[in-house]
């Protein structure tokens, strides 16, 4: 595990919570934010996804452009290397596949703007968060109170960055784009 904080590319949790941290219910986001998903997209593209197997059950396809590597305990799922869809049984093997995949697919020069993103869900960012430099989150201006939550967050041990703030419409709440840098090098 002490080998993943010096990973080669660095590990950056993506993820949007509500005010009081709540990512979803278990099956599902609890909003729909076009803008959000589609800044998601931006800046993952090209890059691998690990996320927990409830997370990708969600989705329910592969996310194209990207490495799907879903963590499970199941033994019995197939890769689908067409789709860039890969099963690994420990977060461990997730990075190793992560860096196996950016290393395979592009070249030397292409590698250095290459993360890692942990896409979720609850569990996944639980054993994930401590190997993270960086976390691009998404502040949704909704309080909840119960669900799957995101884990605490220390604010004394991250400079955190507001990018955007988006005001709220009939249809989506207001929230904000911010990205947290980890004060102390891992
Ligand atoms: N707001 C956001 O940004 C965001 C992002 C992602 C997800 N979500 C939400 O998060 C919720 C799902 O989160 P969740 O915590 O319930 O589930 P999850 O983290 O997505 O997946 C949990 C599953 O991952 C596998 N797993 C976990 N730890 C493992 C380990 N150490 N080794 C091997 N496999 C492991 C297990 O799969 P098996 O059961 O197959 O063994 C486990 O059931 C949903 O509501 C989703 O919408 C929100």
């Amino acid at each position: 595990m002490e080998t993943i904080k010096k990973n080669k590319f660095p590990i950056v949790s993506i993820v949007a919570i509500s005010n009081d941290f709540i990512i979803g219910d278990g099956k599902k986001m609890l909003w729909y934010l076009p803008n959000d998903l589609a800044r998601l997209k931006t800046i993952t593209l090209g890059n691998p996804l690990i996320m927990g197997r409830k997370t990708f059950d969600s989705i329910g396809k592969p996310l194209p452009g990207r490495a799907n590597i879903i963590l499970t305990t199941k033994r019995n799922l197939k890769n689908d290397i067409q789709f860039d869809k890969y099963f690994v049984q420990s977060f461990e093997d997730a990075v190793i596949k992560a860096n196996d995949w950016i290393v395979k697919k592009y070249e030397k020069n292409e590698q250095i703007k290459k993360k890692i993103f942990i896409f979720g869900g609850g569990e996944i960012y639980k054993l994930a968060i401590s190997f993270c430099s960086q976390i691009e989150l998404t502040l949704v201006d909704v309080n909840l109170r119960n669900g799957v939550s995101f884990p605490h967050i220390n604010e004394e041990k991250w400079d955190k960055k507001l990018i955007q703030k988006v005001a709220g419409n009939k249809s989506c709440p207001p929230h904000s784009f911010w990205v947290y840098d980890r004060k102390i090098k891992l």
